[in-house]
């Protein structure tokens, strides 16, 4: 499976340069209408590019918060600047998991050494972190086409997918999740068409429109609120979305609208797979009860971006500053909704022992 292309050139969503002590990112709250690359230089950029969301999406968040351990001890790598900058990377967004995982991961490798060599440690264990991640997400890649191309299209030969948020190549490193098998099955030549759910009221669905139309992948946009009536009226073959976190039962937290999508797949016979790698899954965590579920700033919702009638990015507000509105970012939709699981080690049944055959050496509860 080629890598992920940016107008026809191997492109990925981080680059990383320990000599500079920089790493570059897609600023993802520009696009689509903009494609501006950040530089991150310290601590409290990283954090912020994960808070603000300029990057998102679980396994980027784990592996620039792995980057942003290393931006940080420039200068300093004593124990305490380390337990400092866990602590900020860690408070930016509470329900990825990736993000923890890699935190601990790095924590685990740097604390044993010396202080003089944290520094250049981080910097290899960071992007350790980001190649597992790319080599996951194919793989993912792998399971998932073979699993799309034994699905029987219910229309005209091709293959009608839909997606919820952003699981595809910009919410990793490369290839994406639940984008992965789409554009591993689109390449070996299989007719492959994507409904987009929109996601209000951030709208990753739009970031979703532009990584595929960058691939060439067939698929069109809907308002979140229409993927009932194309699953009821069979227009839909599967339905695969990323995940956030996943308990140690199979129960998945993702993008908030995840579970009413599970309702409507149930309810109507369509298949719903969750594709997910290793550090999304917490097995301390024992169900998706236990997962906490990030509020974010009623902000997004009160405002709308898009273009002025001149052409250029703008905000406007659809409600008065201060209005009433709640604004949880994920939902947690229940195993017993979930078809299957789409791994790097295969697919899976979402339950507590399709789990333990698939991780036998994780610790589960
Ligand atoms: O709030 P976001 O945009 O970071 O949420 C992203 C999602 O919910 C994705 O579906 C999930 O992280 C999987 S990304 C491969």
């Amino acid at each position: 499976m080629p890598a992920m292309k940016i107008d026809g050139t191997p492109t990925r969503t981080l680059r990383a340069d320990p000599e500079r002590r920089v790493i570059e990112i897609i600023d993802q709250t520009r696009l689509p209408l903009e494609l501006c690359w950040l530089r991150v230089d310290t601590l409290a950029a990283a954090a912020r590019a994960i808070g603000e969301m300029q990057v998102r999406g679980a396994p980027l968040i784990g592996a620039t918060a792995a980057y942003g351990l290393a931006l940080a001890l420039a200068g300093d790598a004593a124990d305490a600047r380390l337990d400092e900058a866990v602590a900020i990377l860690g408070a930016t967004r509470p329900t990825a998991v990736n993000l923890r995982w890699a935190l601990a991961r790095m924590r685990q490798k740097l604390s044993p050494l010396a202080p003089a060599q944290r520094e250049a440690a981080a910097w290899a264990e960071a992007a350790a972190i980001a190649e597992e991640d790319v080599a996951q997400n194919r793989a993912i890649g792998e399971h998932g086409r073979e699993l799309l191309c034994r699905l029987p299209p219910r229309r005209a030969g091709v293959l009608h997918v839909m997606t919820h948020c952003n699981a595809g190549w910009l919410a990793t490193v490369d290839y994406g999740t639940a984008l992965a098998p789409v554009y591993a099955a689109h390449d070996s030549g299989l007719a492959v068409h994507v409904w987009v759910s929109e996601t209000r009221p951030r709208n990753q669905g739009l970031l979703t429109t532009w990584e595929l139309a960058q691939h060439g992948v067939p698929h069109t946009v809907i308002v979140d609120n229409a993927a009932g009536l194309l699953l009821r009226q069979q227009r839909v073959d599967a339905v695969i979305t990323g995940a956030d976190r996943i308990a140690a039962n199979g129960d998945v937290a993702n993008k908030v609208g995840t579970y009413l999508k599970a309702l409507a797949c149930a309810d109507n016979g369509v298949p719903f797979y969750v594709a997910a790698p290793r550090p999304t899954f917490d097995f301390a965590c024992p169900d998706g009860e236990a997962i906490p579920i990030e509020e974010r700033d009623g902000d997004e919702l009160r405002q709308i971006q898009g273009r002025d009638a001149a052409g250029r990015p703008s905000t406007l507000w659809q409600l008065p500053p201060g209005a009433a509105v709640g604004n949880p970012a994920f939902d947690v939709t229940p195993a017993r909704l979930i078809t299957a699981l789409i791994t790097e080690r295969g697919v899976s049944p979402a339950s507590r022992a399709g789990l333990r055959t698939l991780y036998p050496e994780a610790g589960h509860d």
